[in-house]
């Protein structure tokens, strides 16, 4: 008789790009009912002998939990590009594979980064509100006067997939200067699009828009902090599709309320999902539920991608997007 796997989804996971799983006669599939991450407890009797998990970014994933599932357990197929949620020396430790989705979702992230940072600059959410509530009498001069980012300077902190594509729709579509920050230098990019990299405070000196694309580690919880705040520009805006902790947020939510920078757009919180206090009440913050993947497209591509990386796994083939 052939091996039967036990896949465990630990929480509802959009069906497209699963259907080579879902098809596949030797998987059990179970789990993945629940709308939201289940408590510890719950999570740890849900995944017992799976040979495979795949889990989402709300799901912490420790050594506790891999050792619920016992030894079967092969792969963690992570569903985000972010994998700060699980405990990779642990897994190494063990033995286990982990994978993660990136490449697909980078463009949808891309552009919700753009969105965020037109929505500021447009006071897109705060000219909304102002036609709902029947505050529109006549055209004025002076009515939600916003910028226009053509010929600006954007800095990009973290030059990964994601910050790479923010970078090339700010050079080709708006012409904007553009500088960088990583620890990695990316000659093609400079050498095709003339940008610069450079130090985070100098970047942050230098742009009116910045758009922070760096994963969560030790080195980069609040990065940006009261004193890097303070040398940006006044007018201008900073866009966080990274982490929430990669900002201060009650530091944030000072230089907002004084006016320190212009405006920020936030698709992630640093106490996810509560938000720092004060930030609800700004009219200079535009907020969205750390939804930048969420596009059909990217998660067709998650979904294919944590597909492919589960089934490579079980058949002992490479694994693509193997995070080690
Ligand atoms: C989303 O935040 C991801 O890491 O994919
Ligand atoms: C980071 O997650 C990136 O792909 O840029």
């Amino acid at each position: 008789m052939q091996k039967l796997f036990r896949v465990v989804l630990t929480k509802r996971t959009p069906p497209n790009g699963l259907e080579r799983l879902v098809a596949d006669k030797r998987l059990r599939i179970r789990g993945g009912k629940n709308e939201y991450s289940l408590p510890s407890a719950k999570l740890k009797r849900l995944v017992r002998g799976a040979d495979v998990i795949l889990s989402m970014l709300t799901d912490r994933i420790d050594a506790g939990v891999m050792d619920a599932a016992g030894k079967n357990l092969k792969i963690i197929a992570n569903y985000a590009v972010g994998f700060n949620n699980i405990d990779i020396a642990a897994a190494q430790k063990r033995g286990i594979i982990v994978t993660n989705t990136p490449g697909g979702v980078s463009r949808a992230v891309a552009e919700h980064a753009w969105a965020l940072a037109f929505a500021c600059a447009k006071r897109i959410v705060e000219a909304d509100t102002f036609v709902r509530k029947g505050a529109f009498h006549e055209w004025t001069a002076d009515t939600m006067t916003g910028n226009e980012w053509a010929g600006k300077t954007l800095g990009v902190v973290g030059f990964g997939r994601i910050g790479e594509q923010i970078a090339e729709i700010g050079s080709r579509g708006f012409g904007m200067t553009v500088l960088y920050s990583d620890t990695q230098r990316n000659a093609a990019f400079e050498k095709k699009y003339g940008a610069r990299k450079q130090t985070l405070s100098a970047l942050l000196a230098a742009s009116d828009l910045v758009v922070l694309a760096v994963p969560l580690l030790p080195t980069t919880h609040h990065l940006i902090d009261a004193k890097a705040l303070q040398r940006m520009k006044r007018t201008a805006i900073v866009i966080n599709i990274a982490r929430g902790p990669v900002i201060d947020e009650r530091a944030l939510v000072q230089a907002l309320r004084s006016r320190q920078i212009a405006a920020a757009g936030l698709d992630v919180f640093e106490n996810e999902p509560q938000l720092a206090p004060g930030l609800t009440a700004l009219p200079n913050v535009v907020l969205t539920p750390h939804s930048a993947s969420a596009t059909h497209e990217a998660r067709r591509a998650m979904g294919e991608q944590v597909s492919k990386s589960i089934l490579a796994a079980l058949a002992h083939r490479p694994v693509p997007n193997r995070i080690r």
